[in-house]
């Protein structure tokens, strides 16, 4: 993608990445993303705001040719992953006399990432100004989005928030601006789910910080930016400061359909009584699914067959990645047929152990589920919903 301007000499200099489909080695991305770059000419300095994927180089320095671009002053790292620093040695190597402005964490991590000698730093403080001329760089500390190092840039004359991967979406589009909210609303929640959510605290603070800054553009550095800043500020303060929702995710995995008549039975009994499930066959999901469908429940209930004496692989993969997002669920459950016994819950409640949770009586079967099992399951079905009530989570 070519330059183009969002304000008066500031350009979206970055790069989309339609192909890509996995993030980390750990994230699918069925839309793809964009590291977006940012370049600001003020009328004395230059500053490069964030580089993009080292896979997406050429696509960066192309875009700073065609602006006719022979100095750069600066280069800000609000973070230091690889994403959006990776081009940091190429941006130098181009251009030797930049300075790369970052925090003093960051700066120590781009050296032991990167091999950037030590004499191209300049560390900024919380706080801290940069002039280009008449245009300036305020700099926002804000740890833990979602590195220990990560900042946030702020151009004070326009009013545009370059918050890195805060507020980001993975999401390729050539769409500059937001333009289908219901999109980007989907594969904003998906990444804040799965890259934000285990830091919950972290952005509450962050999100107090910004609050009284006037913000006419929020310009991440993945996806569309938001020309409607409200619509992702909105969002993120429900996500992170709400209630959880009277809401049950049941990610679940059957063998022969014992523990697959057992899910179908609660499933009946909590969507009669008045609560939204939210069910994923593990064999099948998309972990990024499952991950947006966590930011709001208020319960979990596991689905599992006892195999080698625990949970089923997969279903111990979905309980590990849980219990590291880290989201705001109240409650849990385990159900599952086994063949002759095992350690299903005491292996899945360790699993779940960064989690604040209460555990709700776990229904386990031997062979297929009767009378018995089916009593139990609405006995839990009627206990989830009294939490839910007793919590005010609706
Ligand atoms: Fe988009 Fe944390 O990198």
């Amino acid at each position: 993608m070519k330059p183009r301007e969002i304000r008066p000499n500031v350009y979206c200099v970055g790069a989309i990445d339609w192909d890509r489909r996995l993030f980390d080695s750990l994230i699918p991305l069925p839309d793809g993303t964009s590291y977006n770059s940012y370049l600001i000419n003020g009328s004395e300095k230059t500053a490069l705001i964030d580089t993009v994927d080292p896979t997406m180089q050429d696509v960066l320095m192309n875009n700073l040719r065609q602006l006719g671009i022979d100095n750069i002053d600066y280069v800000i790292a609000n973070h230091a992953e690889q994403d959006h620093s990776g081009t940091i040695p190429q941006v130098l190597e181009k251009y030797p006399g930049a300075k790369v402005v970052c925090t003093a964490r960051c700066k120590g991590m781009l050296i032991d990432l990167l091999m950037i000698p030590e004499k191209a730093f300049m560390t900024i403080n919380d706080g801290e100004n940069i002039s280009l001329g008449d245009k300036t760089l305020e700099f926002i500390h804000a740890p833990w989005v979602h590195w220990p190092e990560t900042m946030l840039t702020y151009l004070r004359e326009d009013k545009i928030l370059f918050p890195c991967d805060f507020f980001g979406s993975h999401l390729a589009t050539t769409d500059l601006y937001v333009s289908d909210e219901g999109q980007v609303y989907e594969a904003a929640k998906r990444y804040y789910a799965e890259i934000m959510m285990p830091f919950r605290t972290n952005i509450q603070k962050n999100l107090e910080k910004i609050k009284d800054y006037t913000i006419d553009i929020i310009a991440p550095s993945h996806g569309p930016l938001y020309n409607r800043p409200n619509f992702i500020l909105g969002a993120y303060n429900n996500w992170v400061f709400d209630d959880p929702n009277n809401i049950v995710v049941l990610p679940y995995i059957s063998m022969h359909g014992s523990t697959r008549k057992m899910v179908e039975h609660l499933v009946e009994a909590l969507t009669e009584k008045g609560v939204t499930v939210k069910q994923f066959d593990l064999t099948v999901t998309d972990i990024g699914k499952l991950a947006i469908a966590l930011v709001d429940a208020a319960t979990v209930v596991i689905g599992t067959p006892t195999i080698l004496t625990g949970p089923h692989p997969n279903v111990a993969y979905a309980a590990i990645l849980t219990n590291a997002l880290r989201p705001k669920f109240r409650f849990a459950s385990i159900i599952g047929s086994y063949g002759w016994g095992g350690k299903t819950v005491e292996q899945l409640t360790m699993m779940l152990s960064n989690l604040n949770i209460e555990i709700l009586e776990p229904v386990l079967c031997k062979g297929f589920p009767g009378e018995t099992e089916f009593k139990a399951l609405d006995k839990l079905a009627d206990t989830i919903v009294q939490k839910h009530i007793e919590n005010g989570f609706t």
